[in-house]
């Protein structure tokens, strides 16, 4: 479907929980989340049931996230049922990755069809510093798995941090030297749970300045600019939501677990799921026509462009409930 701005609108994030079992600074609260208790959550149905309606306006494109999706139960048996519907061409997944080494098979066999994996840090004690809870080791461990089984190609996510993990650009570059992976380079953005942090912003603008053999790719893969260093096996992306806005070419609408659908990750606009479900749900989700017609003024409703700057945040949710 296309929005009023021109943009054709492929692609839906579905964040099916807000729970994680690691606290990285710049997205969750340390004491983990309050319970939106289990009435709230969308059941995997009422999901599929928004998967349908979705396919219907012409959306192909799935991501599953979180908080972590892995944490929630039974998340593969809903993956295969989302990747049965007809006119779903691909379902990928956000994790943390620090269960994969158990899921990666069983999602494999379900349908999944790649992961991106979050990894700020190649070093022990500053994972455990971001993650407060993490170990690195366990995500090393599912990105094998990952690769083992084929969840490719694979992408990392490191949201690099001023005085935090900016060394280390030069090891996640000698990542796509060894490995087919895609590292992508994310400037971090402001939520207003993570002001504490505005200080530590780097623009993707001095990261490049730091790799000067980088050489741009005539590609474009999603929100990322890519590029590759000479005699790597992987490639490099850039994702600059503050200093190179991408909303122009944005394709995208995102699910809460709490069944809200949000046009722009920055905005508080939220458009309840709930009564069009209920109602559908009247029909054995035979008649999605209520569940079409929300996504439909929603999609229409979508923002041109997200509104923060550098320490200005705008959305009150944390990244957590609503999965990048
Ligand atoms: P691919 O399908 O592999 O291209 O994944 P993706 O980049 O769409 O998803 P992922 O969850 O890996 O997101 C990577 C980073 O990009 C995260 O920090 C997201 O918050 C950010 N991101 C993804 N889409 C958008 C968007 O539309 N707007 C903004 N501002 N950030 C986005
Ligand atoms: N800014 C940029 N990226 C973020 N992510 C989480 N919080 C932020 C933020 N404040 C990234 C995570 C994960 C993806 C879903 O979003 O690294 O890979
Ligand atoms: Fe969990 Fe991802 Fe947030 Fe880290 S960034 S706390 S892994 S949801």
């Amino acid at each position: 479907m296309i929005d009023s701005y021109g943009r054709k609108i492929d692609y839906i994030r579905f964040s099916i929980t807000d729970k994680c079992n690691y606290r990285c600074k710049y997205c969750m609260p340390e004491d983990g989340v309050l319970d939106i208790g289990h009435q709230s959550v969308l059941r995997y149905e009422e999901l599929l049931a928004v998967a349908k309606s979705a396919v219907s306006l012409g959306i192909t494109k799935f991501r599953i996230t979180g908080g972590e999706p892995l944490v929630r139960r039974g998340v593969v048996d809903f993956i295969k049922k989302l990747k049965e519907i007809e006119g779903v061409k691909e379902v990928a997944m956000t994790t943390n990755g620090s269960l994969l080494k158990d899921y990666a098979k069983d999602l494999k066999e379900a349908g999944l069809d790649r992961v991106n994996v979050s990894l700020d840090t190649l070093r022990y004690d500053r994972f455990k510093e971001i993650t407060r809870t993490g170990n690195l080791e366990d995500v090393y461990a599912g990105i094998n798995e990952a690769v083992k089984e084929g969840l490719t190609p694979i992408k990392i996510n490191v949201v690099v941090m001023k005085g935090f993990n900016e060394d280390e650009v030069m090891d996640f570059v000698q990542m796509t030297l060894q490995h087919p992976f895609e590292v992508r380079f994310i400037e971090l953005m402001p939520f207003s749970g993570n002001v504490s942090l505005n200080g530590s912003l780097i623009s993707n603008e001095e990261i490049k300045k730091m790799l000067p053999l980088l050489k741009p790719l005539e590609i474009n893969d999603g929100v990322a600019r890519l590029y590759t260093y000479p005699q790597a096996k992987g490639r490099i992306g850039f994702i600059s939501p503050l200093s190179s806005c991408f909303c122009d070419k944005c394709n995208k609408v995102r699910v809460t677990s709490d069944g809200k659908l949000k046009t722009c990750l920055h905005s508080n606009k939220e458009i309840d799921l709930n009564k069009a479900l209920q109602e559908a749900e009247k029909t054995a989700f035979r008649d999605l026509s209520p569940v079409i017609e929300e996504i439909k003024k929603a999609i229409l409703s979508k923002e041109r462009r997200h509104s923060i700057s550098p320490g200005k945040a705008v959305t009150k949710r944390n990244m957590n409930s609503i999965g990048g």
